[in-house]
Parts: structure tokens; C-alpha cells; sequence
């Protein structure tokens, strides 16, 4: 479904160019449920961006279902926009308009007429357990409702691919666990492809696959090991993370060669000496050792 590699954009300002992806690579297969997390100005909404098709790359290879991001016309570029991707933002006044109904908001970008129209956007609020909503204005439902009101205008155009950003980072615990749960269920019904930026370790728990941006390129990537059904239980019982017990760790290997050791792994007194390894191949694994500092003459 989506295909980057070396990916780079820089913004470009009067007096000042910020690198805000510096030759990211990301592979995402079709039908997957996966994370992004980052620090604070890793590149994440950078990324979602390009990936929506809000923003153009500076350079690299940005493929999304099949239709190249880069050499796109600006007239491709608005149907991509309108009919194969979907967004859902942390701040619901970008998804809504208050004083409409939660159906009138959903009726609006749909690209029917009439009857049809009406009857899409009520299975759109039912799809996300809204049915019983759907007459009132925004401003009369709960963060939670809103933003399941924001998911239902996401998918109304029926997208193969669904991009959010912070989408839960409003809300409180159980109803961001809430919004967690629906985009697990439309992405096991409907198999739609989404992609999920976030802060919160938590909902990085609830996906299949996680992968870590730091300073514009993917550095780690964690893998789920055990079903989200045997963890649900248990996952309410608890309040912090886990993270790295509940999913294999993956660092990303790059077709250079390169390869970022993930955090923590050098915190080793032995590895922090020195800005070099050394690198032995043993029964076809690689292995990393500390460099020793002896003397050469
Ligand atoms: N329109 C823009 N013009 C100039 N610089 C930008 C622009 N948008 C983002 N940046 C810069 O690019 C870098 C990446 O920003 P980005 O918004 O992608 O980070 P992020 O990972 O989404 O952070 P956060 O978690 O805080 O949302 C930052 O240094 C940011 O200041
Ligand atoms: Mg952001």
C-alpha cells in the first residue's frame, strides 16, 4: 500500500530550511493496522502529509496504491485526496462543524445525491456506534463521539487508505481505548489500511506493528508477537507500558547497510567509549562488540 524510500522533505523558509525527513524508508503491506511514533518534531505529521497527499516531498520515492506521490498532477492529486485516503486529526474542529448535526456532518463530503446520500451517512454513524446520535449537533457529544463522527466523514468516501494523527491525543484513557477498538474492527471488516501517528505508548500497544522515526528516519520497528484478543484483558488491568515485552524489536537495516541500533542498547559502559564496533559474523548471525581501545603502534 505504501512505499517510501529515501524520502526526504525539507521545508524552506525565508532565512531557514528545516530537514524534516531526511531519507525515510517505510514499507506498509495493504491491510495493516500499524503505528508511527516519535518524539516531538521527528517528522511524524510530516509524513502523514505526504502521505495524504497535503504536501509534496522534496525528494525520494513516495508510492501510495500504486500511484506515484511524486510526479503527481495537481489534478490526480486532488482525487487521490478526495477518494483514496481518509484523515482523522487530534483536533476534531479540523474534522467538524459544530452546529451541524452529527449526520449533516457526515452527509457533506459524501459524493452522492439525494436519498443515497442520506442512507451512506447513516450507515457510516452506525458503522462507528453512532445510531443512536446521529440528530444531534457536535456540540452536544462527548470528545469520544465526536471523534467517532470524524472517522465515520473519513471513511465516507470509501478510502483504501485511513491516516491519523494523534487521533486519540484529546481524549481521555478509556475513550481513546474506545476510537483504538473501532479502527481495530474497521480494519478487520473492512480491511482498510491504517496508519496511526501518536505519542501514546499505550495505543502503540493496541497495533500490529509499530515503527520509531527519530530525526526524519525510521530507526526501530516492533513487530507483534502475541493476538490483541489475549492482551485485552490484561491490557486494561495495567497502566504503563510494556512495550518492548509484547513486541519483537526490529531495527531497520537500510539498503546501504546502514543500521540504527535502537535506544537503550548502548547504554552499555563498554559500548559508550567509543563511536566504533566491531563487526564479527558467527553461525550467520552479526554480531556487535565493543570496540577494544588498546594501543596500536
Ligand atoms: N510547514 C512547516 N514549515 C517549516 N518547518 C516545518 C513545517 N512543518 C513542520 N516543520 C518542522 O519539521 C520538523 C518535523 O515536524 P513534524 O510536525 O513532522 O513533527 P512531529 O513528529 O509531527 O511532531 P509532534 O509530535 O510535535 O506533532 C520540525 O522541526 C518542524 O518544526
Ligand atoms: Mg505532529
Amino acid at each position: 500500500m505504501i512505499h517510501c524510500e529515501g524520502l526526504v522533505k525539507i521545508y524552506k523558509s525565508a532565512d531557514l530550511e528545516v530537514v524534516a525527513l531526511q531519507g525515510l524508508d517505510l514499507r506498509v503491506e495493504q491491510g495493516e493496522l500499524m503505528a508511527i511514533i516519535g518524539n516531538s518534531g521527528s517528522g511524524k505529521s510530516t509524513l502523514l502529509n505526504m502521505l495524504g497527499g497535503l504536501d509534496k516531498p522534496s525528494a525520494g520515492k513516495l508510492t501510495v496504491d500504486g500511484k506515484d506521490l511524486l510526479t503527481f498532477r495537481e489534478k490526480n492529486l486532488v482525487k487521490y485526496k478526495r477518494e483514496s485516503v481518509g484523515f482523522v486529526w487530534q483536533n476534531n474542529a479540523r474534522n467538524l462543524i459544530p452546529y451541524l448535526t452529527a449526520l449533516e456532518n457526515v452527509e457533506l463530503p459524501i459524493l452522492l445525491r439525494g436519498k443515497r446520500r442520506k442512507a451512506r451517512a447513516l450507515e457510516l454513524l452506525d458503522a462507528v456506534g453512532l445510531s443512536h446520535r446521529v440528530m444531534n449537533r457536535l456540540s452536544e457529544l462527548s470528545g469520544g463521539e465526536q471523534q467517532r463522527v470524524a472517522i465515520a466523514i473519513a471513511l465516507a468516501n470509501e478510502p483504501r487508505l485511513l491516516l491519523a494523527d494523534e487521533p486519540t491525543g484529546s481524549l481521555d484513557t478509556s475513550t481513546s481505548n474506545q476510537v483504538l477498538d473501532l479502527f481495530r474492527t474497521l480494519n478487520r471488516t473492512i480491511g482498510i489500511t491504517i496508519v496511526i501517528v501518536t505519542h501514546d505508548p499505550m495505543l502503540a500497544r493496541k497495533v500490529d506493528r509499530v515503527v520509531q522515526i527519530r530525526d526524519g528516519k525510521t530507526s526501530a520497528e516492533m513487530i507483534r508477537k502475541a493476538y490483541y484478543s489475549d492482551e485485552l484483558a490484561e491490557l486494561a488491568a495495567e497502566s504503563v507500558q510494556k512495550e518492548a515485552e509484547s513486541h519483537i524489536e526490529y531495527a531497520v537495516l537500510d539498503r546501504a547497510g546502514r543500521l540504527q541500533i535502537p535506544a537503550g542498547y548502548l547504554d552499555n559502559d563498554s559500548f559508550k567509549d567509543s563511536n566504533k564496533v566491531r563487526v564479527e559474523m558467527e553461525d550467520g548471525r552479526i554480531v556487535l562488540y565493543p570496540s577494544e581501545n588498546r594501543k596500536t603502534s
